[in-house]
């Protein structure tokens, strides 16, 4: 099978985590979370990282060390991963759907406005399928209306905005490091921040709100949200090669754009000219001609041992979110959209295979 995805782990995570485990220090105590911590933040331009158990409870740390809860409102995408709002609710407030923009994918700048009410303390945008959203318009309008800006930028390792990399664009960057992102650390999580204030909150509510001078001193109920040295010892050979598992996503998308192009049936991801985009999934959209097709092709590729996915289903279609509206760019995507094998072992055989298999199966 052509796996959709798989980390690349070799003698440099391998002999850190060796070292690790050698030291001990297996927990979350241990050199290997802080020099982590300062590797990818300072990979993202920012001053401080904060790292977690994964990318959920990095979004969820990152909305309580605001302050966000019961009676507040968050804006977040109507397409993403299902995490970017759960942890809106997990706070006790409410998540508001805007629509996607159809050729990033990303939060849709033009739909915000109408969305702030008194009670909008906070944005969400999620840099999805690798590809940053425009966050020029979402600051703007953040600072207007005086909002916080987290960005989810768990899918978008390295992905610029105008040659800022995601992460450093909003006040807080969380980051996933689950096994089929960009680097990986198994499971695991950071937020990445310039204000020193949110870091020391962050640290004590990561660790069951415990005082950092007394032992065992709980000022605030906190939370188990601690990375281990094992996660971070991978984290930190990940780093070695984060450079050109970045350019890997980047030839895997070229290849694909190229061999598919000429394709009437298809849209291709795309990447707009102020972006750099990671590629995470290279992700295509069956046209709504044919867009019923969609799981047909999936069936299709995996009968010729290709693995592919469906695009995200639009957060309020599903059962937790009914009620919340309807979201025709997210809803489009989503109907034809089919993420390819962009893993980093993939050859380019493989994937002149997908691309022949995607081109017969349209073609009859
Ligand atoms: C956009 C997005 N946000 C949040 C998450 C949550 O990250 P994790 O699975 O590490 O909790 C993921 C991924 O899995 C994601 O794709």
């Amino acid at each position: 099978m052509i796996p959709i995805s798989e980390p690349w782990i070799d003698h440099e995570e391998i002999d850190l985590v060796m070292d690790c485990l050698k030291s001990g220090w297996i927990s979350s105590q241990g050199k290997y979370i802080e020099e982590f911590e300062t590797a990818f933040s300072g990979f993202c331009g920012t001053r401080f990282g904060v790292a977690t158990s994964n990318g959920t409870t990095a979004l969820h740390l990152a909305l309580l060390t605001l302050g966000i809860g019961p009676g507040d409102e968050v804006i977040v995408p109507a397409l993403s991963f299902i995490a970017s709002a759960n942890v809106v609710l997990y706070t006790g407030a409410k998540p508001v759907f805007a629509d996607v923009d159809e050729r990033t994918w990303t939060l849709d700048p033009s739909k915000l406005r109408p969305l702030i009410t008194n009670r909008t303390k906070a944005i969400i945008p999620v840099h999805l399928y690798g590809h940053p959203a425009d966050m020029g318009p979402i600051m703007k309008l953040a600072e207007e209306n005086q909002l916080w800006v987290i960005e989810d930028a768990a899918e978008a390792h390295g992905a610029e905005y105008k040659g800022e990399k995601v992460g450093s664009l909003g006040h807080m960057g969380c980051f996933s490091f689950y096994g089929n992102k960009i680097i990986s650390t198994g499971e695991g999580g950071m937020i990445v921040t310039n204000n020193p204030e949110w870091v020391e909150k962050a640290r004590i509510l990561r660790d069951h709100g415990m005082s950092k001078k007394i032992k065992y001193w709980h000022p605030v109920v906190g939370y188990n949200f601690r990375m281990t040295n094992i996660q971070a010892a991978i984290g930190l050979g990940q780093m070695t090669k984060l450079g050109r598992l970045i350019e890997k996503k980047r030839e895997i998308a070229d290849r694909y754009t190229q061999g598919l192009k000429k394709n009437r049936g298809l849209i291709l991801s795309a990447e707009e000219t102020w972006a750099k985009s990671v590629y995470w999934l290279y992700s295509i959209i069956l046209k709504p001609e044919i867009e019923k097709n969609r799981d047909d092709l999936i069936t299709f590729l995996a009968q010729a041992q290709v693995e592919s996915r469906p695009v995200f289903y639009p957060i309020p279609d599903l059962p937790p979110y009914h009620g919340f509206g309807t979201f025709p760019a997210a809803s489009r995507i989503s109907k034809g959209g089919i993420s390819l094998p962009s893993g980093f072992n993939l050859t380019s055989s493989e994937q002149n295979q997908v691309i022949e298999l995607i081109q017969s199966y349209l073609d009859r």
